[in-house]
């Protein structure tokens, strides 16, 4: 199997129009391509890497999750609850299989690469989508024509 087929390209169908949590995205991705691009189906070789970088690319999705979770409290997004709920339940699957395998499960990245793959473009597409249109919906435009959120954004809702 060729591991470059699999890389996931970065579409503007993505886009969340809200730069930080786009260029979080895009890191996000680069995290699935990175995996994908070590799926030799050497297994010592992919635990190796696996070992090296699943502990950055676990901070790095909570770092992510907070970022949003933070502007979804400000901004008092309604679905704030119900989109906690999938950032913790996925957080608590992610270190589990990485519990696993420090236990010695058999690591095949590939299809943790999938695994991760899945779930952050499903989500992107179910869940984030939701809060970006209520950000867009509460947030002004500026003289540039961009859409921002502020302080005063974020009061006009209180
Ligand atoms: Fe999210
Ligand atoms: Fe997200």
């Amino acid at each position: 199997m060729n591991p470059q087929v699999e890389q996931v390209e970065w579409s503007e169908s993505y886009s969340m129009r809200i730069k930080k949590i786009d260029d979080q995205h895009k890191g996000l991705l680069k995290i699935v391509n990175d995996l994908y691009s070590h799926s030799t189906g050497d297994e010592r070789a992919e635990r190796m890497y696996f070992m090296e970088v699943i502990g950055q690319a676990v901070q790095y999705i909570k770092e992510h999750f907070a970022t949003e979770e933070r502007i979804m409290i400000a901004t008092k997004f309604p679905g704030y609850q119900e989109h906690k709920k999938a950032h913790d339940e996925f957080t608590m699957t992610v270190v589990q299989s990485l519990n696993d395998f420090k236990a010695g499960k058999q690591l095949v990245l590939v299809k943790f690469a999938h695994f991760l793959k899945d779930w952050v473009l499903t989500h992107i597409a179910v869940m984030d989508v939701q809060y970006a249109a209520y950000f867009r919906q509460i947030a002004t435009r500026k003289a540039n024509g961009k859409l921002s959120i502020t302080k005063e954004d974020i009061e006009l809702q209180g």
